[in-house]
């Protein structure tokens, strides 16, 4: 099915994703998208809170259900970024990037993220919650001062108020198409278009893992979306998830 074919609209709700969770587990189908006004309790990677005032940003998850050949998660979420990425940039003109695993970076800030979350069986995914949240219309200072320090908006870049709509409409378009490259195995064409889209290969990057911290130089994607990272030592190694900083 389209991704997108059915939109279920609130107002304020608890989180896109834990909504979008309860109705896949209730048996919704594939491509169900679930889209808020505002979250009480935004998801954010890693256990933080994904600031969600009402005003016009998105707030959104998408239920997949992936064949059961897919297993790998990270993949998705970088086939999502390209989505988003490719989206936001064709109607603001903004030059957005992507940073791993999951960030929409505008001029080194944070214009949005990516909170895949799965329910797995058996080692395959029974159901994928892709949640995005973008910042669209928040104005800075409606935002905490810890959060607007690295975070900006559409509205803060280019100074106009901006329909969500539009971004949503071209975001479940291009999460269409490239879902299905996913889906068709076609990795080198989504891991081609994230390096377009990326500004951090080439550069040190810091990251930390849940058991460490490692300084290197952002050496490319592997085929399942990992980060390939080249220590000082000239060792690489591959990280699967992380907290990445670029440092120069
Ligand atoms: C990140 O930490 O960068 C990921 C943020 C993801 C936020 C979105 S907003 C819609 C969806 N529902 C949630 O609770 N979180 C995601």
């Amino acid at each position: 099915m389209k991704i997108g074919k059915e939109i279920i609209r609130l107002g304020t709700i608890d989180s896109t994703n834990a909504f979008a969770t309860d109705l896949a587990e209730k048996g919704a189908a594939h491509g169900t998208v679930v889209v808020a006004e505002n979250q009480t309790k935004g998801k954010g990677r890693l256990g933080r809170i994904w600031v969600s005032p009402p005003g016009g940003n998105i707030y959104m998850s998408i239920i997949l259900r992936p064949p059961t050949e897919l297993r790998n998660v990270t993949l998705l979420t970088v086939m999502a970024g390209v989505a988003c990425a490719r989206a936001m940039r064709r109607n603001t003109g903004l030059t957005v990037e992507l940073k791993w695993p999951n960030d929409l970076m505008v001029s080194g800030r944070k214009l949005g993220g990516i909170l895949t979350e799965v329910k797995s069986k058996a080692g395959s995914i029974v159901f994928a919650i892709v949640g995005i949240g973008v910042n669209v219309n928040v104005r800075m200072e409606d935002l905490p001062s810890d959060v607007r320090r690295i975070a900006t908006s559409v509205r803060n870049e280019t100074t106009k108020e901006q329909s969500k709509d539009v971004f949503i409409s071209d975001i479940l378009d291009e999460f269409d198409t490239w879902y299905e490259s996913l889906v068709e195995d076609k990795r080198e064409l989504i891991l081609d278009e994230w390096r377009g889209l990326t500004s951090m290969l080439g550069r040190t990057v810091q990251v930390t893992t849940g058991s460490e911290t490692l300084t290197g130089i952002a050496d490319d994607l592997d085929e399942k979306g990992f980060l390939i990272m080249r220590l000082p030592s000239g060792i690489k190694r591959k990280i699967d998830a992380g907290d990445l900083t670029i440092l120069r």
